[in-house]
């Protein structure tokens, strides 16, 4: 085309250089320009495609507690099926949020997933949970594993949907047992006594029969509250006492399995619908495997714990003989039985066919 105009203005061969030369350089510039933009808008495309979602996990435990090594293992898991599409941080020991401050910031999006024991959903506002507090309710692991996953969950979970907050899995820690700086054999013995509580009116109503004076005291201020005498005892599962090194600020333990330690591995409910198709299944995969992990490595790391805090020898052993067990339950009984206008008689009686608590004749 810029021949054909050259020679119909008749111009000489001689001025046809420099001409052709600018409009070269004119294309040239043109095209350089188009490329450049071309390659800007590839490279934003790719960084955008690269930037990993990030899952801010947050617990109160030690990374050597159950909970703790869960955690990694999910994160290991995550940011492998998602071939690094995502990417997991975990926060141990209360160091990003603490008991009081972790469902909220679930809840504002300000942290991704959560494992608390069910004993604290009070502040969400909701209120059934507590009925898996009720004394010596579950003491068979395998009964209390399958109720945690079976349909009985569904209403729970609809009401922690409602708050914006979905539970994902049920984790189960184990059975408690109690720590104090005086031996607790009998029911008679937590008269006047201090007893720290996660939290809810079961556990409320749990001390307080028991004579004790009951406060709830985050997880990340126990060993404090210990040590300087603001409680005298607590409950806890032995893989807690042992990361925590509670035997070094309590005296006495006393193996009474009167309740147990339920997580939630709960996430915000919009956050985790809006996950793209391509990582929402890996993630699923990811919590199941977890799940497993998680149930098989608090089975092993109790026992353990146990036996290790026995050998130290810095606390003083008691296991319920079944005639104290009888007499822990008889002196229960009561919160049992106050609960029932709480939860309603159907509800209970359907909680103690799941797991398998039968009231003793009274
Ligand atoms: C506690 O507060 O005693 C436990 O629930 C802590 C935990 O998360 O294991």
């Amino acid at each position: 085309m810029a021949r054909g105009i050259i020679s119909r203005y008749g111009l000489g061969l001689h001025k046809q250089r420099p001409l052709r030369a600018a409009l070269g350089v004119t294309i040239m510039k043109r095209l350089a320009v188009a490329v450049a933009a071309a390659l800007v808008l590839a490279f934003a495309g790719t960084a955008s495609a690269q930037a990993p979602i990030v899952i801010k996990f947050s617990h109160v435990v030690s990374p050597d507690a159950p909970k703790g090594k869960a955690a990694v293992y999910f994160k290991e898991l995550a940011e492998k099926y998602t071939n690094g599409k995502v990417k997991v941080e975990v926060y141990p020991n209360s160091s990003l949020y603490k008991d009081k401050e972790e469902l909220e910031a679930l809840q504002l999006g300000s942290v991704q997933l959560l494992a608390p024991s069910i004993s604290k959903f009070g502040p969400l506002g909701v209120r059934e949970f507590d009925i898996f507090d009720l004394p010596f309710l579950m003491s068979d692991d395998t009964r209390a594993r399958q109720m945690m996953a079976s349909p009985i969950m569904a209403d729970f979970n609809k009401k922690l949907e409602a708050k914006g907050v979905t539970p994902l899995a049920y984790w189960d820690n184990g059975t408690h047992v109690y720590t104090a700086n005086k031996p607790l054999i009998l029911p008679t013995d937590f008269r006047g006594m201090k007893m720290r509580i996660q939290g809810g009116k079961v556990l409320d109503a749990v001390a307080r029969q028991l004579g004790a004076i009951p406060q709830i005291i985050g997880f990340g201020e126990l060993y404090q509250a210990l040590q300087t005498g603001v409680v005298d005892g607590e409950d806890n599962v032995p893989s807690n006492i042992w990361t925590q090194k509670f035997y070094d600020v309590q005296k006495y333990l006393t193996v009474s399995n009167h309740g147990r330690l339920h997580y939630s591995l709960l996430t915000n409910k919009k956050f985790w619908e809006a996950l793209p198709a391509d990582v929402r299944p890996q993630l699923d995969r990811a919590v199941k495997e977890t799940t497993q992990f998680f149930d098989d490595t608090a089975a092993h790391d109790n026992a353990d714990a146990l036996e290790k805090i026995k050998a130290g020898g810095k606390m003083q052993f008691h296991v319920l003989t079944d005639a104290e067990k009888k007499a822990w339950i008889a002196a229960l009984m009561p919160v049992h039985k106050e609960m029932q206008g709480r939860f309603g008689k159907e509800m209970l009686e359907k909680i103690y066919k799941a797991s398998g608590f039968v009231p003793p004749e009274s």
